[in-house]
């Protein structure tokens, strides 16, 4: 092609993109104010790059971490900066062989409802599978964390299971996991609604509302021979109440501690960790990033599930850019069932 042929990338159309920007670390909860909302208008992609409008994008607890300037096992988002995270988007316009229009992708560029990206920063995700939403959900991240804590300790048919945090997106998709292996489930969620879902929808054994009484005082009730695994997405009192219920080798899945992300000083650990000891317990950190390699094992069990309406996808879902940092803080007050994402397209 005649260069005075080529599209003159400083003629191209711009594209104006939305983005939302730390604007100040909290202190204890977030409010409204440590975010703000900048408009930016984003060059044409160059050669090797395509141009993605996000359709969706996840707000996560951990995000919760990164606001922090401490180091943790991701950098913390910059003051002044976009945020990032999880997002699925489609291709609008391609400079790269390895993308068309229409693609559909995921890529870590959330809070923003467009991005350029060279390939290597995309994943390609089929559009059979609908809601494309899903993507950051049961087939995404936090779906596979989930799938990624049953392996973890080596969750077993029979075995009694208990899940905190069981309502949202990593313990909905772990409860039904865990039914389909073969064990009882037994879920705490924050409300009775939550419970119900639990129940109804994602075939849980038993779950209660961790907020009418002391979670120790309903596990023993619910599960008066004891568990054989604990799930933790919560931490505190309800990793207190599992260590006394565990059985002589039981286990523990370290997978978050949400009822501490908001603290502004260190907690006390749980006073009854010589149960440890006492009952030969293993207690596991995951960490869903050092999975990454089993993906593509994760998205064919689990997809298939899901094909086969065996896993259940349920969000909550809010609209427009806008609305997202409403939607990360509605996280820590159990705003959502299911997986909370935010649509922007
Ligand atoms: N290790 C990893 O690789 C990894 C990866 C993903 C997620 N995680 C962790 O897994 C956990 C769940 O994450 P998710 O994405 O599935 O979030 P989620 O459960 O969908 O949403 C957060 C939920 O936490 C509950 N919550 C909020 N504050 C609480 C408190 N003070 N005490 C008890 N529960 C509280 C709320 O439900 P209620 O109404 O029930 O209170 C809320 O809906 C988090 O701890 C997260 O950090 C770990």
């Amino acid at each position: 092609m005649a260069d005075w042929f080529k599209p003159q990338n400083d003629l191209m159309p711009k594209t104006t993109s939305r983005e939302i920007r730390l604007a100040s670390r909290p202190q204890g909860l977030p409010t409204a104010d440590n975010f703000s909302l900048a408009q930016v208008e984003l060059a044409p992609p160059q050669d090797g790059q395509v141009l993605v409008r996000n359709l969706y994008m996840s707000v996560d607890p951990y995000m919760r971490g990164r606001m922090n300037e401490a180091k943790s096992y991701v950098p913390p988002f910059e003051l002044g900066k976009p945020m990032e995270g999880g997002a699925v988007g489609e291709v609008i316009e391609s400079r790269a062989k390895e993308f068309k229009l229409g693609d559909v992708v995921t890529s870590s560029y959330g809070w923003r409802e467009y991005l350029i990206a060279s390939p290597k920063e995309l994943h390609t995700v089929s559009r059979e599978i609908q809601p494309l939403s899903v993507y950051l959900g049961a087939l995404g991240m936090t779906g596979m964390t989930a799938w990624a804590g049953l392996q973890l300790v080596e969750v077993r048919a029979g075995e009694t299971i208990f899940i905190s945090g069981a309502a949202g997106a990593v313990g909905s998709v772990a409860g039904q996991l865990a039914k389909l292996r073969g064990c009882r489930v037994i879920g705490s969620a924050g409300s009775m609604e939550k419970v119900m879902f639990l129940r109804e929808e994602c075939g849980f054994d038993i779950a209660f509302d961790y907020k009418v009484g002391p979670v120790i005082e309903q596990l023993n009730l619910e599960a008066p021979d004891g568990i054989d695994v604990y799930f933790d997405n919560v931490g505190g009192e309800s990793l207190e109440a599992a260590l006394s219920v565990l059985r002589v080798h039981g286990r523990i899945i370290a997978c978050g501690a949400i009822s501490g992300y908001n603290e502004e000083k260190l907690r006390d650990g749980p006073s009854n960790l010589f149960n440890i000891t006492a009952k030969r317990l293993t207690m596991k950190g995951l960490m869903v990033l050092d999975w990454l390699d089993r993906q593509a094992e994760f998205e064919k069990e689990v997809g298939a599930y899901f094909k086969a309406g065996k896993v259940k996808h349920k969000e909550t879902v809010v609209h427009g850019i806008d609305k997202a940092v409403g939607a990360f803080l509605g996280l820590f007050q159990g705003q959502n069932v299911g997986k909370m994402v935010v649509e922007l397209a």
